[in-house]
């Protein structure tokens, strides 16, 4: 019979209380001859505080064993900045390989947009994940002085460049519309971003059927907003795409419905799911936090498991929820919840 041997991670502020949420809804969808079994994590900035640790080597083994990793949200304000973002997120990003950040963006019937008219976004971001300048490649000089100089090196290797941008074109293949965009800014970023448009043109021509084209990431800036309908794929670096698809979401519903999948395609190590949103920590604890990102984001861990009809069942699930919304009154966090349980059940 089936199974999901799945890590779970709360981690902080509201991530406690949506992931309550997405296990509800996962719960509610799976077949009964799956067995659905979880194992809690206490990373996080409590954990940090009490013992001094982030994610340990122990740590990373016990993850290993897992099919995927649940995550709501890592970070505190009392914790110094760069921490648990360095000492955690992209230690396990980078541990585990997690080479795609898969972020999609579609802004479904009846949901709010800050742009005028409704128009109809659908599109999906591939973020590189494991490269660029998230690499920890720098340092400082002269510290503290007038004459401080910081360096912030951003690593872009042929291997790391082609693997993602193959996953894109297959993607883009893979949907009606068949179209891609290479993001970066090689007009300025000469060496990377020639790496990239080179890697970007070799690779087109094995995929005849789709349709390409560059864009610098200032100009994608403009044309997320004021066309984001001409965009299906999206290719693009690490920090390109962290920006841009706080951009994304911003348009497509807003940050509480972004959902994200750091993905290890061949399967080595365990893909992670996590919300776009960060840990929230004033409005944590007041079930004031939309648990629709995170559900959206089991619904990516569900596809990503071979789970499609279940995964579907959620985004259809949370389309007819975000759709009767309305002018109705706001409801806590496990009331969409278990709205959202209901309607994956029925
Ligand atoms: C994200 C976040 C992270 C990133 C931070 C918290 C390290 O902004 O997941 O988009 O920059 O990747
Ligand atoms: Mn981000």
């Amino acid at each position: 019979s089936r199974s999901i041997n799945l890590a779970v991670i709360p981690g902080d502020g509201i991530g406690q209380e949506v992931v309550a949420e997405g296990l509800k809804v996962l719960s509610a969808v799976l077949p009964q001859d799956v067995k659905l079994e979880t194992k809690e994590y206490d990373f996080g900035a409590k954990r940090y505080h009490a013992t001094g640790e982030t994610l340990t080597d122990a740590d990373l083994d016990a993850l290993k064993a897992h099919d995927a990793i649940l995550l709501g949200a890592i970070g505190d304000p009392s914790v110094p900045s760069g921490v648990l973002e360095r000492g955690f997120l992209l230690k396990l990003r980078f541990a585990f390989d997690h080479h795609v950040n898969l972020r999609p963006s579609k802004l479904l019937p009846g949901v709010a947009t800050p742009l005028a008219g409704q128009p109809e976004i659908d599109f999906v971001v591939v973020r590189e994940g494991t490269e660029g300048p998230y690499t920890g490649n720098g340092g400082t000089i002269r510290k503290g002085t007038e004459h401080e100089v910081a360096t912030e090196v951003s690593v872009n290797t042929a291997y790391g460049v082609e693997r993602v941008v193959r996953d894109a074109f297959a993607r883009a293949q893979a949907r009606p519309r068949k179209k891609l965009a290479l993001i970066h800014k090689n007009n300025v970023l000469t060496f990377a971003g020639h790496l990239w448009t080179n890697v970007f043109n070799k690779v087109a021509e094995e995929y005849p059927e789709v349709t390409t084209e560059y864009m610098h990431v200032d100009a994608a800036t403009i044309y997320l907003v004021t066309q984001p309908e001409r965009f299906d794929v999206i290719v693009t670096d690490n920090l390109f795409g962290d920006i841009i698809t706080d951009l994304a979401a911003a348009v497509s519903g807003g940050i509480g419905v972004a959902a994200s999948g750091n993905i290890n395609p061949s399967g080595e190590f365990p893909s992670m799911f996590e919300p776009v949103h960060g840990s929230a920590p004033d409005i944590a604890g007041q079930g004031k936090a939309d648990p629709t990102a995170t559900v959206l984001s089991v619904a990516l861990l569900l596809r990503h498991l071979g789970y499609d009809a279940e995964a579907t069942r959620i985004e259809d699930a949370v389309a007819a929820d975000l759709g009767e919304r309305g002018d109705k009154p706001a409801r806590s966090t496990s009331e969409i919840g278990d709205a959202l349980a209901v309607r994956v059940a029925g």
